[in-house]
C-alpha cells in the first residue's frame, strides 16, 4: 500500500497521515459539527472543540480518498491550539506545504478538507452570535 501511494506521487509525511489517521473520528462534546460533501461525491464531517476563541481540538469523519484523510489530518495539525481569527487564514497552500506532495489530481481533496473547515467556523460563528 505504501509503495502504491508513494508510486501514484504521494509524500511520506502525506503517506504517514494517511496509515496513522491521528485525527479521524469524533468529539463527543463538540462545540460544532459541520459536514461538506465535495464534487468528487466525497463528503467529510468536522467537530470542533472551541474555547475563549481558541480551538482546542478537532476530528475529522471521512469518506474518501487517502488524499482526502491526509489533507484532513493535516488541517488539525494546522489549526490545533490556534485563534480563531488566525485558523480562518488557514488556505489550500498551507496544507499542501505541511503535506510536501500530493499527486496533481488530488489537490480538491486538500480543498475539500479546508472548505469544510471554514463552513464550520462560519457556522460556529453564526451559532455563537445567537
Ligand atoms: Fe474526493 Fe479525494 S477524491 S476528496
Amino acid at each position: 500500500m505504501e509503495k502504491m501511494l508513494a508510486g501514484s506521487g504521494y509524500s511520506d509525511k502525506a503517506i504517514r497521515y494517511f496509515i496513522e489517521k491521528p485525527y479521524i473520528g469524533e468529539i463527543p462534546d463538540a462545540d460544532q459539527v459541520s459536514e461538506m460533501t465535495g464534487t468528487c461525491g466525497d463528503t467529510m464531517r468536522i467537530s470542533l472543540k472551541v474555547a475563549e476563541g481558541v480551538i482546542l481540538d478537532a476530528r475529522y469523519q471521512v469518506l474518501g480518498c487517502p488524499g482526502a484523510i491526509a489533507s484532513a489530518m493535516a488541517v488539525v495539525d494546522l489549526i490545533k491550539g490556534k485563534k480563531i481569527a488566525d485558523a480562518r487564514a488557514l488556505n489550500d497552500g498551507d496544507v499542501f506545504r505541511l503535506l510536501e506532495n500530493l499527486p496533481d489530481q488530488k489537490n480538491h481533496c486538500i480543498e475539500l478538507a479546508v472548505k469544510t473547515f471554514h463552513k464550520a467556523l462560519d457556522e460556529y460563528t453564526r451559532q455563537s452570535k445567537r
